[in-house]
């Protein structure tokens, strides 16, 4: 081996081994550890509510809890009954269903059907203006 086949051979090397950290440095969503940036406080504040669907971690609605406005809570808006996108009601203080009218509390748990399964949780968590979530 010439010392140009071995500049060649120690240069494919290399890029080969930084390629995933490469893309990975270049991906468009922020995760730090398992948890993945879902949105900003300031997206949340404008509606009362942050839906992000195409979030790594599955489909993420982030509200403030009713109960503390301080504390987040994040679930997984498909409606266990059909799969349909639930939204939050601050004024029934519950998730409501669109296509059969299901109810979830605030807790996630079914507070009218015909669903019968709670909603899924996601765990979350504040670093400075992002929100982050992750599987509970
Ligand atoms: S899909 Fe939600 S109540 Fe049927």
């Amino acid at each position: 081996m010439n010392r140009r086949d071995f500049m060649t051979w120690v240069g494919v090397g290399f890029l080969g081994s930084s390629l995933p950290v490469a893309i990975a440095a270049c991906s468009s969503k922020s995760v730090s550890g398992e948890f993945e940036a879902v949105g900003s406080l300031s997206e949340l504040d404008a509606s009362g509510q942050l839906l992000n669907e195409n979030a790594h971690v599955g489909p993420v609605l982030v509200i403030r809890d009713p109960n503390n406005s301080a504390t987040l809570l994040a679930v997984n808006p498909m409606c266990p009954h059909a799969g349909c996108t639930v939204s939050w009601q601050a004024d029934k203080t519950r998730f409501v269903c669109p296509c059969h009218g299901s109810e979830f509390a605030v807790d996630r748990a079914v507070a009218r059907g015909p669903a019968r399964e709670p909603l899924g949780e996601y765990a979350v968590k504040v670093e400075g203006e992002q929100i982050l979530a992750a599987k509970a």
